[in-house]
C-alpha cells in the first residue's frame, strides 16, 4: 500500500452520500484485512459489516457526546479479550481505514463507552469484546468540511464540531512532538534525517486521534524510540489505547517502507526518561 500518499490525503469523513459501497470493494477490503499485519499475535478478531440501520440503533449511545455519525455502512470490530486487544484492533482497523481510502471510500472512527450495551443494541450475541466502530461510505462533496477544532484551541467542555474552510485538521510540528535523549529536549529534524527517522515522525504526526488532541510525544535515544501519551481527564482509556495504536501503525508502516522492520514493545524501556506525571510511556521500539 502507498502509505505516504494515503496518509498525506486522508481525513475523517462525517457526511456521507446515500450510496452503497459495492460488494467487490468490500471483498477487496476483506482480502487486505486477511493478510494485514497485527500488532499482537494470536488475538482473534471478528469484523461485522452493518448497514445504515446502525445509526438509529446507536443514535444516543456512541460518538463524541453521543453524537452518532450517519453512514451507509459500519464496520464493527469484536475481539477476544487478551492483553492489548484494544490496541491490536486499533492498529488493524486503522490499516483498513487507509486501505479503504485508497479505494475511494471514506470513514470515521466512532468512540463509545459501554461496549456491552452497544452489542445488545446491535443484537450482537458474542463473548468477544466490542473494540471498534467505524463509519464508512462515500464523502458528500462539500465545499466546507465539518472538522474538529485545532487541538490548541480545543476546549473539552465545548466538544462540538465547527465548520472551517480548510479541509484538513491541523497538526503539531515535529519539534513539538519529538524529543532527543531526554524529555523536553526538542529534536533537530536534520539529526532525525541522519537516523532515518524523520519521515516516520513527519507522517506519524498526521495520524488521527480522539478529538484531534495529538497526545503523542516521542523520545529518540540512540537506537531507541520511546512512545509516550498525554493523559487527559476528558479522554477515555479506550480512546488512549486507539490513539496509541494508530500512531504505532503510521510510524511502523513508514519506517518499514523506507528502512527496515521494527517491532513495538509494550514493556517499559530500562532507562528512566523522567517523563512528567501528565504523560505515560506506552511502548518503545528499537530502530
Ligand atoms: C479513538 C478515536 C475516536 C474518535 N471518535 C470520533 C467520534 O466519535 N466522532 C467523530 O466525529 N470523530 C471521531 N474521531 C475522529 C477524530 O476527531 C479525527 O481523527 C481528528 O479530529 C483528526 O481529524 P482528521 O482525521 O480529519 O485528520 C475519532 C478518532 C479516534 C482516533
Amino acid at each position: 500500500m502507498k502509505y505516504k500518499e494515503i496518509i498525506s490525503e486522508i481525513k475523517s469523513i462525517r457526511d456521507y452520500k446515500d450510496k452503497e459501497v459495492s460488494r467487490e470493494l468490500f471483498d477487496e477490503l476483506k482480502q487486505y484485512y486477511d493478510q494485514a499485519q497485527r500488532l499482537v499475535d494470536n488475538i482473534e478478531i471478528e469484523v461485522i459489516r452493518k448497514n445504515h440501520t446502525v445509526y438509529e440503533q446507536l443514535k444516543d449511545s456512541a460518538g463524541y457526546n453521543n453524537k452518532m455519525i450517519k453512514a451507509p455502512h459500519y464496520l464493527i470490530f469484536l475481539s477476544e479479550e487478551k492483553d492489548y486487544y484494544i490496541e491490536n484492533v486499533g492498529y488493524v482497523a486503522q490499516d483498513i481505514i487507509l486501505k479503504a481510502w485508497s479505494l475511494g471510500i471514506g470513514s470515521c472512527w466512532i468512540t463509545f463507552e459501554d461496549g456491552e450495551a452497544i452489542k445488545k443494541k446491535l443484537q450482537i450475541d458474542s463473548d468477544k469484546k466490542l473494540a471498534a466502530i467505524i463509519a464508512m461510505g462515500y464523502e458528500v462533496d462539500h465545499k466546507n468540511k465539518v472538522l474538529y477544532e485545532n487541538v490548541s484551541d480545543y476546549n473539552p467542555s465545548k466538544a462540538d464540531v465547527k465548520v472551517i474552510e480548510d479541509n484538513t485538521s491541523e497538526r503539531l510540528g515535529i519539534r513539538d512532538i519529538v524529543f532527543m535523549k531526554k524529555w523536553g529536549e526538542k529534536a533537530d529534524p536534520d539529526e532525525l534525517v541522519n537516523f532515518g527517522l524523520l519521515e516516520g515522525f513527519t507522517y506519524g504526526r498526521l495520524a488521527p486521534s480522539a478529538r484531534n488532541r495529538q497526545p503523542w510525544r516521542f523520545i529518540v535515544d540512540d537506537g531507541t524510540v520511546v512512545l509516550t501519551l498525554k493523559k487527559d481527564s476528558y479522554v477515555s482509556q479506550y480512546e488512549e489505547k486507539i490513539d496509541s495504536a494508530v500512531i504505532m501503525l503510521y510510524f511502523k508502516a513508514i519506517i518499514e517502507s523506507t528502512l527496515y522492520n521494527i517491532k513495538w514493545n509494550f514493556t517499559k524501556p530500562k532507562k528512566d526518561y523522567q517523563v512528567p506525571d501528565d504523560y505515560k510511556i506506552v511502548a518503545y521500539c528499537i530502530v
